[in-house]
């Protein structure tokens, strides 16, 4: 029996692309850039599964198609909100993530940006690379404390989970959640977490509020200016989860009238283009989508797309399907 032909839209680790090609009939994107929305919608007319990532937009465009040859997108992450579901689902064609497997590189890099941001890390660096240090002095770049502060986690996923887990046991800091659903009190307990019942609520609560919901249309803007302003003027914004859900023009706007103590971002509306309003705050952290980015989440994830693959060719459902 033909080998199904399988496209992968960006360069995986060697060790993935290895056993893709051992099992599947393979085309690799040499090039690593992004396909254009003509191209993905070729390829949807010649290839049995896709394997996207977050820079590949399919929404209308790319799904342009009476009917697509491709059965399944695998898509290689966590986040899905770049697949157009509604659209894809009317081709009848299976999604499917790379959930657990990034969750611990993935909070490792929230808390990073939390210590950064606090500890004025980012400001720092850019001092001393520039020359400018002229030693040690007691008011030279002081920061915020973090151990024992109170940090609130939008959505409490796997993601939210394991950064509360090294927030509260790592730093003693206290764990507030907001959560669209309720969270099983005994996963609560594991942090000593309590769940509130409004993001509106938990806003001005916190010392540090980190963002661990999906994105797409739901959660667009989430954090938008009347939300900044309920936070306290000493308080930080980090965000790992995707760039729509802060209103950048608001959060711009916070930073430079000080409304908030600053932010760090791993993610940005519009990536890799970023607003340039926000470059102009030194009170900002940002790091170019670097979550799961470690040698282990990153082959992790290429494995947990392969297990998917097999089962959906195997006539078996795949553990992450999304839709
Ligand atoms: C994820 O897994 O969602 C990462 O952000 C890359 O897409």
């Amino acid at each position: 029996m033909a080998k199904p032909r399988v496209l992968v839209t960006r360069r995986w680790p060697a060790a993935v692309e290895a056993r893709l090609s051992e099992i599947f009939d393979v085309q690799l994107n040499l090039a690593d850039k992004p396909l254009a929305p003509e191209d993905f919608r070729a390829a949807m007319q010649e290839y049995d599964a896709i394997l996207p990532t977050v820079t590949d937009k399919i929404g209308a465009p790319a799904l342009e198609l009476d009917r697509p040859h491709t059965r399944i997108l695998a898509n290689y992450g966590v986040g899905y909100s770049h697949i157009d579901l509604n659209r894809v689902n009317e081709h009848g064609i299976v999604v499917t993530n790379t959930p657990d497997v990034l969750s611990e590189c993935t909070a490792d890099l929230a808390m990073t940006l939390l210590l950064m941001v606090a500890r004025r890390a980012g400001e720092g660096e850019r001092e001393l690379r520039a020359g400018l240090w002229t030693g040690w002095r007691p008011t030279h770049l002081v920061g915020t404390k973090v151990s024992g502060k109170t940090l609130g986690i939008v959505g409490y996923g796997r993601i939210g989970q394991e950064m509360a887990r090294r927030a509260h046991h790592g730093f003693g800091m206290t764990i507030l959640v907001y959560n669209r659903s309720p969270v099983a009190p005994e996963v609560l307990a594991q942090c000593n977490a309590a769940q509130v019942d409004s993001l509106d609520e938990l806003m001005p609560l916190c010392d540090f509020i980190s963002l661990h919901c999906p994105g797409g249309g739901a959660n667009r803007h989430l954090i938008d200016a009347r939300r900044l302003d309920l936070m306290r003027p000493d308080a930080f914004l980090i965000n790992t989860a995707r760039g729509e859900v802060i209103d950048e023009a608001a959060l711009s706007h916070a930073l430079w009238f000080d409304s908030i103590g600053g932010a760090a971002l791993d993610v940005f509306d519009g990536e890799p283009n970023i607003n340039p309003q926000l470059k102009n705050s030194d009170r900002l952290v940002m790091l170019p989508h670097l979550g799961s980015a470690t040698r282990e989440a990153r082959e992790a994830m290429g494995f947990r797309v392969i297990e998917n693959l097999e089962d959906f060719f195997a006539g078996r459902e795949p553990r992450d399907r999304v839709n």
